[in-house]
């Protein structure tokens, strides 16, 4: 896709289709009034004979008369003027897109960053566009014969006031980064666990480094981790044929001795789990267990596009979990790089193991903070559902700053906390503490097991368990926390 800012007067203008918006309970707004006047009343017209009611997500198309540069116009709906929150005006622009999907259509102009948003500027505005459009036109197709694109949809121009040039543009440049990355994890995240290796996510990740200047990619292998002295990750790979990886991406676009920000996400390209086996039903959505390596990647991507002024690093323990003759084994006590022992009691509570090594592997990045990403446990959907992802950490400001950002992005979270009485449930008669802490707060006793390898820097985890990906018909990948994180890091490159 094709996205654009234009700021010349709309009667100029060609296209197959401009998108415009009316408000139910409020006049038009510039562009909409303007179109209305140059093409006989006809927006009015619509409304008056009740074709549409200007209620948030209606849409007709109209056909216009000839001779005009325009072919078409879309109507959509935006609701009450006073009420077009930042959710509604997304909600009006996906029901946009969606309209356009099935249609002919090719390139469109969109009028819909006139009206008022609560709160948010131009460049704000032009971003969600980008973000709305793109997110709605992605379509999965690398695994199917057919690989035409169910949408003709090439060209999006976003309308903008000269005197908002500069906000509109600079919310396209964070737009189409941000859409991209959005788009990468869930290219990355969709693929099949038989594509989708561990050595397929390095690769993808040494292919993004050559992409962008400032971005340095390494790659450890198993030889290296165990000489590393990673006892929990190495244990989590042993019943694999698929070699684990250690994936960091070194992205320096801040200054020399900037402390980095570190990102850390669970890269399971597969988790069967293990000899503590799942049952069939739903096995397959399992092949998004590395939904937070992808989020890594595309969050790394989004900030080298937007050639933040930021020290990061990402990294990401890439895995499978699988049943073997040689897979570790409820009561097996393993060292981790900590130097912590760990009894496991389940297989499939591998996520932490894997993590928790990385956790240790980040001390040595001087880190000003970490944040790990993880679908890390089921719980998290039981007690939060597929709204927002649960956020546990040992800092209030990280965990605020995150929180904010996640308004901002529309990418929302929820923090759960992280007392101490809950470290009580990890106990375990035969090692420092045990991989589970029982039914009780799932998500909650996981996030203690990873603050135990967490202690010598700011720490935020985000479980995406039940926001990483859509399940049943919309089955896909969502992308998520990609705008959040990049949210999180423009704030700090802001401020
Ligand atoms: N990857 C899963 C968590 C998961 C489950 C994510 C379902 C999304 C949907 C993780 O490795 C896991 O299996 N966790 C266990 C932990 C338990 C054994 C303490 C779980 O949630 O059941
Ligand atoms: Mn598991
Ligand atoms: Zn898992």
């Amino acid at each position: 896709m094709d996205y654009s800012i234009e700021t010349a007067p709309l009667k100029e203008l060609q296209c197959d289709c401009i998108i415009v918006g009316v408000y139910q309970d409020a006049p038009f707004y510039s562009s909409a009034s303007d179109l209305n006047d140059s093409n006989q009343g006809l927006i009015s017209n619509i409304l008056s004979r009740g074709d549409l009611r200007g209620k948030n997500g209606e849409t007709v198309v109209c056909h216009v008369l000839p001779d005009t540069g325009v072919q078409r116009i879309l109507l959509v709906g935006l609701g009450e003027k006073a009420k077009l929150t930042s959710k509604n005006y997304r909600k009006a622009l996906l029901a946009a897109v969606n309209a356009l999907k099935k249609t002919p259509i090719k390139s469109v102009v969109c009028t819909l960053a006139e009206c008022e948003v609560e709160s948010y500027d131009w460049q704000w505005k032009t971003r969600a566009c980008i973000e709305v459009f793109n997110d709605a036109l992605y379509q999965y197709i690398e695994t199917k014969s057919n690989k035409e694109a169910e949408c003709k949809l090439e060209k999006l121009s976003i309308i903008a006031p000269d005197v908002e040039l500069h906000l509109a543009q600079a919310g396209l440049a964070q737009g189409r980064a941000i859409a991209e990355g959005v788009a990468f994890t869930k290219l990355l995240a969709d693929l099949p666990a038989n594509i989708c290796t561990p050595t397929y996510l390095a690769e993808q990740a040494i292919e993004l480094g050559h992409k962008h200047g400032k971005l340095e990619v390494t790659v450890l292998e198993e030889s290296e981790l165990q000489a590393l002295g990673m006892g929990c990750f190495m244990a989590v790979s042993r019943g694999s044929r698929q070699p684990a990886k250690l994936i960091t991406l070194n992205y320096q676009g801040g200054e020399k001795n900037a402390k980095p920000i570190v990102l850390i996400g669970k890269g399971l390209t597969f988790d069967a789990g293990g000899i503590s086996l799942k049952t069939a039903a739903g096995m397959d959505e399992m092949k998004y267990d590395m939904c937070g390596g992808a989020a890594v990647l595309g969050t790394l991507s989004a900030a080298a596009e937007m050639d933040l002024p930021l020290n990061i690093i990402g990294l990401i323990p890439a895995s499978e979990n699988m049943p073997d003759g040689d897979a570790n084994k409820p009561g097996d006590v393993l060292t981790s790089m900590s130097g912590k022992t760990v009894e496991i009691l389940n297989t499939d509570a591998e996520g932490r193991l894997i993590l928790c090594d990385t956790l240790t592997y980040a001390e040595r990045f001087n880190p000003d903070v970490v944040i790990d990403l993880a679908t890390l446990t089921g719980a998290c959907l039981v007690a939060l559902g597929r709204v927002p992802s649960g956020l546990l950490g040992n800092d209030d400001i990280l965990c605020n700053d995150l929180l904010a950002a996640s308004e901002t992005a529309n990418d929302s979270v929820w923090r759960l906390p992280l007392w101490e009485e809950y470290q009580e449930q990890l106990k375990s008669n035969f090692a420092d503490l045990a991989n589970v802490g029982g039914k009780d707060a799932g998500t909650i006793t996981a996030a203690c097991f990873l603050s135990q390898f967490a202690e010598n820097f700011r720490w935020a985890h985000l479980d995406i368990a039940g926001t990483a990906w859509r399940t049943g018909q919309a089955k896909g990948a969502t992308g998520r926390p990609v705008p959040l994180l990049s949210q999180y890091l423009i704030n700090r490159a802001n401020g």
